[in-house]
């Protein structure tokens, strides 16, 4: 019998879409559900958007396209992060690809080989361990739990750099936890990366424009230009702009890393689509009513979602200030019974309440945290209060 290759055996499904999968054959039975599972964020872009990739349709827009990116949508893109303090960057110290998943599935390409070290923290993005896995990297996991509001403390993170990993990934604001790193916070990382020039170090900053209170979005390179040359800021269209489907994901960073991306390109995707690229160009450069009014409802639907967090006894939910997730540690139903089903994990959590409240959330163990669940708060509106009560009331039944 042929083989797949050995790679193959290491390489997972996505955990959040197998949620997500078990919800709509639910509701396609007929069921009442209430998704709180993936991570979309549930708007559309601004009509001039459509406008714009509409009108690329009308001229000769099939033809192949620059590996890098179009220089329209470089230039969008670089004036675009300038608005967030990361100036001085040119062309060639940028990349494209589909999505930022794409785009970090090709920096881990080339940046680690086989057995090379990714460092990260935990809870993380279900994708960076499944990315190690695939490329035969080894992940170097940080553990920061409830107790230190997910975040990864300077101490942890210069104990974890003093053993030399090849990359540090950092997430900021983070998926799943919604937790968002202060001005002092990624000064205090920052000063620690400066004191080890051997790791590379990507910020997967993607949900930068969805910070709340204003707290604002801080990267490394605010505080010590220096590490220019060795970080990596990588960005999406998907979430800040509601094009989750549309697939646009960027780096600025060193040009040497910039380089090898565009080269990557040119063996797998060739180029963005020009329909797209025009799309792209218009949602970074027209008019930002859209992302902006669509942070405002989140950080209201945060305040909904931590107020019944916060009267559920037991749990432990650390206010998140960005995205649009929350991360509640449920350890306290374990060893409780819901209607005679017994809970003795998240996993057992999560399918007792779909069953029994038709309300879909993703096991924190997808995310390597077991004791926790994430709810994605970006449903219609009118589903968020009837799904949270639910949910309330579920904690109140148990035994
Ligand atoms: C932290 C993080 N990084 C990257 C991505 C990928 O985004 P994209 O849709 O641009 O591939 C996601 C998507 O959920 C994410 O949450």
């Amino acid at each position: 019998m042929l083989k797949l290759a050995q790679r193959m055996g290491r390489a997972k499904p996505s955990a959040i879409m197998a949620v997500a999968e078990k919800a709509k054959a639910l509701k396609a039975s007929g069921r009442d559900i209430i998704s709180f599972s993936i991570g979309v964020p549930n708007f559309l872009p601004g009509a001039h958007v459509y406008a714009a990739a509409a009108a690329s349709l009308q001229k000769d827009s099939g033809q192949y396209g620059s590996n890098r990116g179009a220089d329209a949508l470089l230039d969008a893109f670089l004036k675009h992060i300038e608005a967030i303090g990361l100036t001085g960057y040119t062309r060639a110290n940028c990349s494209t690809g589909i999505g930022a998943k794409h785009v970090l599935y090709s920096l881990a390409e080339a940046l680690l080989d086989e057995g090379d070290t990714i460092a990260y923290a935990v809870p993380y993005w279900t994708t960076y361990a499944d990315i190690a896995d695939i490329l035969g990297a080894k992940s170097l996991q940080l553990p920061c739990p409830a107790s230190q509001n997910y975040k990864l403390t300077p101490a942890q993170l210069d104990a974890a750099l003093a053993t030399k990993p090849k990359v540090f990934l950092f997430n900021n604001p983070s998926n799943p936890t919604g937790m968002v790193y202060t001005r002092d916070e990624v000064a205090a990382l920052a000063d620690v990366i400066a004191k080890y020039p051997d790791t590379w170090i990507i910020t997967d900053d993607i949900y930068n424009r969805m910070v709340f209170d204003s707290l604002g979005y801080h990267n490394f390179v605010h505080f010590r230009p220096e590490l220019r040359d060795r970080v990596i800021f990588v960005d999406s269209l998907s979430k800040t702009y509601g094009m989750p489907g549309w697939r646009v994901g960027f780096i600025a960073g060193p040009e040497s890393v910039a380089k090898a991306l565009t080269t990557l390109n040119s063996n797998h995707i060739t180029n963005i689509p020009e329909v797209i690229t025009a799309a792209g160009v218009a949602a970074l450069s027209g008019p930002q009513d859209v992302p902006t009014t669509k942070n405002a409802e989140f950080q209201a639907k945060r305040d909904q979602v931590m107020a019944v967090m916060n009267s559920i006894p037991g749990l432990i939910c650390p206010r998140p200030q960005g995205a649009f997730y929350v991360f509640p540690d449920i350890s306290c139903a374990f060893g409780k019974s819901h209607g005679g089903t017994k809970i003795n994990n998240d996993v057992d959590f999560c399918n007792a309440l779909l069953e029994a409240k038709g309300v879909a959330c993703v096991p924190g163990s997808a995310f390597g945290e077991p004791k926790s669940l994430r709810i994605s708060y970006t449903c219609p509106t009118p589903q968020l209060a009837p799904g949270l009560q639910r949910f309330q009331e579920f904690f109140a039944e148990l035994t």
